[in-house]
């Protein structure tokens, strides 16, 4: 049996798949909203692995298999044998047996890869600590509905170089725009990620500098899932670092910004541009639903 495709990191997809995902993902949101029939997965079902807590991945990829026509399973590592130590290689051959489609959200990558690597079904990365490529779907359908493409253009990261300034540096690449990246020192992303994408993605310490002419400013919390006890020395390491109005005047002046969500106003983010009536924060969150059902519809049947 040949292998199943995956979605692990953006990289599993060709620029093209990527394009044709994002263009695929807004027509079905036309679509849903216009009260369309989308179902089309009848008796399918989706296997939700949460290692790590979930407000918008799981409702989004739950509410979209319903309104796929299919059916989707949570599953915690604290109610299944997967938390009481069955190997995650067992765990994928077993649960890929009996779901059309699995979907995880854990800590180490290895556990995604190693899990797909034992799987009879597409895999789904619902994010790991290294990336988040859901999200980034997300992100570029929200850029492309507002701005069209986003080839060629300046996005700017400030914060920490974690896993969703990880996914965007796999998203200079495969979606073709530049990346500046403003951290503080010690919160880089990985080395190896930066020298291979050296030609689209800079590094710096200075937000300002990063966010000077940039199309796109992007940001996440400080401290990530896992990372609670580093929250506060972090939040002083940090302070600099915040996306505000302030750094906003040094970005183009049509210039977009976004956050994956969950936020903490005054913290990475201003209350006030979070606040903003015409932030795209919300249509980003939304975006979630319309984007995985096209990933669901791409996985599940190759479109
Ligand atoms: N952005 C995101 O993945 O949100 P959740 O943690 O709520 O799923
Ligand atoms: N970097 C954050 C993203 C949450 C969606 C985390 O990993 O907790």
């Amino acid at each position: 049996m040949a292998s199943p495709r995956h979605f692990l990191t953006l990289l599993d997809f060709t620029p093209a798949e990527l394009q044709g995902l994002i263009a695929r993902a807004s027509e079905m949101k036309r679509d849903h909203r216009a009260g369309a029939d989308q179902r089309r997965f009848h008796g399918k079902v989706l296997g939700m692995i949460f290692a790590k807590s979930s407000t918008r991945t799981r409702v989004s990829f739950e509410a979209g298999m319903a309104q796929l026509g299919g059916h989707a399973m949570f599953l915690s590592p604290q109610d299944t044998q997967l938390g009481r130590g069955e190997p995650v290689e067992d765990s994928a051959r077993v649960i890929s047996s009996m779901v059309d489609i699995v979907m995880i959200r854990t800590y180490g990558h290895d556990i995604v890869d190693r899990f797909a690597e034992h799987s009879s079904v597409p895999v789904i990365n619902a994010l790991t600590d290294d990336f988040h490529p859901c999200q980034l779907l997300a992100d570029m359908q929200t850029w492309s509905e507002h701005r069209g493409p986003i080839a060629g253009k300046t996005a700017c990261w400030v914060g920490d170089g974690n896993n969703m300034c990880q996914s965007y540096i796999n998203a200079a690449r495969q979606f073709d725009f530049q990346l500046r990246i403003a951290c503080p020192p010690g919160f880089e992303p990985r080395p190896e990620l930066l020298a291979a994408n050296r030609d689209r993605v800079e590094l710096t310490h200075d937000p300002v500098a990063a966010a000077r002419g940039a199309d796109l400013l992007v940001t996440d919390v400080w401290a990530s899932m896992g990372q609670e006890a580093e929250q506060k020395t972090r939040a002083r390491q940090f302070a600099p670092y915040q996306v505000n109005e302030a750094l906003l005047e040094h970005a183009a002046s049509d210039a977009l910004y976004m956050h994956c969500l969950p936020a903490h106003r005054g913290e990475e983010i201003s209350a006030g541009l979070m606040d903003a009536a015409d932030t795209v924060i919300w249509d980003e969150a939304e975006n979630r639903l319309h984007a995985q059902k096209a990933l669901l519809e791409f996985l599940l049947i190759g479109r």
